[in-house]
């Protein structure tokens, strides 16, 4: 039997529902009415031998697009700036868009507790999925939304309005927000970002919220909701999701040489560098050292300081590791430093971690804000 899109979309719901029975039913019912298929388009990029294979509607067959559409995982659309519909053979680089899976869609708007009438400014539109499902709840009339790339959000702009859906769609940065259309009761964002973007402070209505993953140039990501108070600081606790959406594209890392091991400084490591391979850990030193790139993982780690070029790397040896420090930063001090005070507060995961923020100032801290903290690059 033909694969029924309609069917396959209701189970696609069902599923995520099933495997999140806290998900406000709003939000499955959403899934259920959005025919996603309208949102990938003809051609999408699946990895391939660490780079990417474009994957075209018109190869596959229709019942095996339709599966690939209504399975839960994010689909990129685009890796550089080579758009999956443009390419006719494998592709290296960045994904720089994609539809993201729908249980991530739903699972970030839950958590920002939108409610149908409230009006929202959706920062990355990407395909225009999430714009829909946003569309879907809380009225077309109720959702701005913002993406940075001009050609994405051509072709999202179609798909919405074959989708029969008219939310207000700008071209723009939306790490500036949307001042022509606030103020606005949440903002939500779909690319993360490396701190909060004082524009979203201002254009929030008092007791709004921001909806964002909290990342880095170590990819160590956070979910949050952040509530804002009369007095204009949002507050609020990471949610324990080890999720993480793109970097909006003026927070990326700038490109940088090609790397080369100096031998610097040499001393034993008082912690294991694999606590770097744990979602928290990460999390950790990437506050500690929040200009520095993870750049490997594995029998020893490597990180580079982006704005000095300071380097430290790590290589086991007999039981430990030796970390070599060379540059103007001591990386793995820093990093060894707040390691250790995570670990002397218990090692706790994300969801014991929260965030006091102005548009000035921003930190991180475990337990409360009294607790072990770190300031985010503003
Ligand atoms: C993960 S994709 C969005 C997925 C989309 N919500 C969907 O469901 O299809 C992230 C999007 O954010 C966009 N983006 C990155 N930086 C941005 C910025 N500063 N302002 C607006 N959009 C941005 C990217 O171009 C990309 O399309």
């Amino acid at each position: 039997m033909p694969a029924d899109p309609a069917a396959l979309r209701l189970a696609l719901a069902e599923d995520i529902a099933t495997a999140d029975p806290t998900l406000d039913p709003g939000w499955r019912d959403a899934v259920a009415a959005v025919p996603r298929e309208l949102f990938l388009g003809s051609s999408v990029f699946r990895p391939a031998d660490g780079g990417w294979q474009p994957v075209h509607r018109a190869e596959t067959g229709e019942d095996e697009w339709l599966r690939m559409v209504y399975s839960d995982r994010t689909w990129v659309t685009q890796v550089g700036e080579k758009n999956a519909a443009d390419a006719t053979g494998p592709v290296s680089g960045s994904p720089t868009s994609s539809a993201t899976l729908p249980s991530l869609v739903v699972r970030t708007a839950h958590l920002a507790r939108l409610r149908p009438g409230q009006k929202v400014l959706e920062v990355g539109t990407g395909t225009g999925y999430s714009t829909a499902v946003l569309c879907h709840r809380l009225g077309p009339g109720n959702v701005v939304s913002i993406e940075y790339d001009a050609d994405v959000a051509a072709s999202a702009s179609a798909h919405l309005k074959e989708a029969g859906c008219t939310p207000t769609l700008v071209v723009g940065d939306g790490l500036q927000g949307c001042k022509e259309y606030a103020d606005y009761d949440a903002i939500i964002a779909t690319c993360s970002v490396r701190s909060v973007p004082p524009s979203w402070f201002w254009q929030l209505n008092d007791g709004g919220s921001i909806t964002t993953t909290i990342c880095g140039w170590m990819l160590a990501a956070g979910l949050i909701r952040l509530v804002l108070d009369d007095e204009g600081t949002a507050h609020g606790r990471f949610t324990g999701d080890t999720i993480t959406y793109m970097l909006a594209r003026p927070h990326e890392r700038p490109l940088a040489p090609v790397f080369f091991r100096l031998e610097g400084d040499t001393r034993r490591t008082r912690l294991d560098p694999g606590l770097l391979e744990e979602w928290a850990g990460r999390f950790v030193a990437q506050l500690a050292a929040p200009s520095a790139e993870l750049l490997t993982t594995g029998s020893g780690i490597v990180l580079r300081d982006v704005a000095t070029g300071s380097q430290a790397w790590t290589q086991p040896e007999g039981k430990g590791s030796t970390v070599h420090q060379h540059g103007p930063l001591r990386l793995w001090d820093q990093v060894e430093e707040a390691l250790t005070r995570w670990q002397d507060a218990g090692a706790p995961a994300l969801t014991e971690f929260g965030m006091t923020a102005t548009p000035f100032d921003q930190k991180v801290w475990i337990g409360s804000p009294r607790g072990p903290s770190w300031r985010l690059p503003v």
